[in-house]
């Protein structure tokens, strides 16, 4: 039998794994099919949405029927596909239009290099070209995954196209470099099923932070004893790199410095991969007069050894245990506060509090003690490694609990918080 405090646990993390799922709830996504051998990709995206709680109206080309079978893609979206503008089973027999009315967004995965000319001149001699022209602009964004050979993706022809569709106000995924079906490397792949994925929920997400540049730092650092032996801790990374993505999905450019974890770096982002925390320091210090905002996530060590010795420290049996000096290192959210780019207002400076008690006294002096506006309290024992947690966010007017969610869901209410706090 399970306690009652772990049946909650599990409850809790079970609600917030939902939770996080379901980036997509409520969303119609078409998604459209043109020929190229990634369309046995496209089964994996189908399934990825219907997971992330989008219903999905397939669509393919001809040629993509030569790659897949509707009957596959019926099965994964639950609902028949539609091939030909002639389909009689539209009672006005205009798919075209019924179809393209109903979507959140058309999403062509993949998209041909002849797909992309298509669209481009407007043809629509087919029913997926037919209905792109007939959407309504507007409303109905139109997201192209690009999937082709690597000299067909770097012709001119096709990257004057993949700009003029741009230009039309299509979004334009990248492409994904490696190894190709036709036995080339290079660019061109189409992306994975989870990266496109991740592209998409941002996309959906509101552009709190466009053009705005935030730098984060998340993780632990890892404080040399000797070339074997360090001192660390529990932290996993997780807060910072959800922190990292949803100020991506918000439009940011974003730069994240991120001691010693084991994550996959949010799309979009750019890492840097430090492990103590003075290489934290010295990675983010050129990057502070760039940067809108700085968001200090990650639990850097407040000692390190003095002087780490150069070659394993031996146990020889007799000796007493090695006495080892410390020295406490430079604290980088206090430095950066302390920084003319933060002192002038241009730089808006979150830290973060890891507390095991009294979260709301110690995230209060603590938030004077570095200088920041904005100071994150969170109980650390209780969320360090999980994919959940609770936030008290303290600032000079008072409080506010975000309370209990997935890591994810509450990086986006503190991006929204950010956002308000340094709206221009
Ligand atoms: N921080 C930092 N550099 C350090 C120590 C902490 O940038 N050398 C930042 C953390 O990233 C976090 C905030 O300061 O945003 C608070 O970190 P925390 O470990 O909770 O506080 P400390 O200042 O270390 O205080 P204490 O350990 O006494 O609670």
């Amino acid at each position: 039998m399970l306690g009652a405090a772990r049946r909650c646990g599990v409850l809790r993390s079970l609600l917030c794994y939902i939770a996080a799922m379901t980036d997509l709830a409520g969303k119609h996504i078409v998604l459209g099919l043109s020929g190229g051998i990634a369309c046995y990709k496209a089964a994996e995206l189908c399934r990825g949405l219907v997971k992330q709680g989008a219903t999905v109206q397939v669509v393919m080309t001809e040629a993509a029927e030569h790659f897949i079978t509707p009957v596959t893609m019926q099965a994964l979206s639950n609902r028949p596909v539609y091939g030909s503008q002639w389909d009689a089973r539209e009672p006005n027999n205009m798919p075209h239009i019924n179809l393209s009315r109903e979507a959140d967004a058309i999403v062509i995965a993949p998209c041909s290099a002849d797909f992309m000319a298509k669209l481009l001149h407007g043809r629509a001699d087919d029913l997926l070209s037919l209905m792109c022209l007939a959407r309504p602009v507007e409303s109905v964004p139109l997201l192209l995954a690009p999937a082709m050979n690597r000299e067909m993706w770097a012709h001119p022809a096709t990257q004057r196209n993949v700009a003029q569709l741009r230009a039309d106000g299509a979004t334009v995924f990248a492409v994904g470099s490696g190894d190709q079906a036709c036995g080339e490397i290079g660019d061109g792949r189409m992306l994975e099923a989870a990266e496109l994925l991740e592209d998409l929920v941002a996309f959906f997400q509101p552009k709190l932070l466009a053009g705005r540049r935030v730098l984060v730092t998340a993780g632990p650092t890892y404080e040399a004893i000797d070339p074997v032996r360090g001192i660390t801790n529990r932290s996993s990374g997780k807060m910072g790199f959800a922190v990292a993505r949803a100020a991506r999905e918000a439009g940011a450019e974003v730069t994240l410095v991120a001691g010693p974890v084991h994550l996959a770096t949010p799309r979009g982002v750019t890492r840097v991969d430090v492990a103590s925390a003075e290489q934290m320091l010295q990675a983010v210090l050129p990057q502070v007069a760039q940067a809108d905002v700085f968001v200090a996530t990650a639990a850097v060590a407040d000692w390190r050894p003095t002087a780490p010795a150069e070659h394993k420290i031996k146990k020889d049996g007799a000796s007493a245990p090695p006495a080892i000096a410390f020295s406490e290192t430079t604290d980088i959210l206090a430095t950066v506060a302390a920084s003319e780019a933060a002192q002038s207002g241009r730089l808006y400076c979150v830290g973060f509090a890891a507390e095991s008690q009294d979260l709301l006294h110690n995230a209060q002096a603590k938030r004077v003690r570095k200088g920041v506006p904005l100071l994150v309290g969170n109980i650390g024992p209780a969320t360090f490694g999980r994919d959940d947690n609770a936030l008290l966010l303290v600032d000079a007017h008072g409080t506010q609990a975000l309370p209990q969610a997935g890591k994810l869901t509450l990086a986006r209410q503190l991006i929204a918080e950010i956002a308000a706090r340094t709206k221009a």
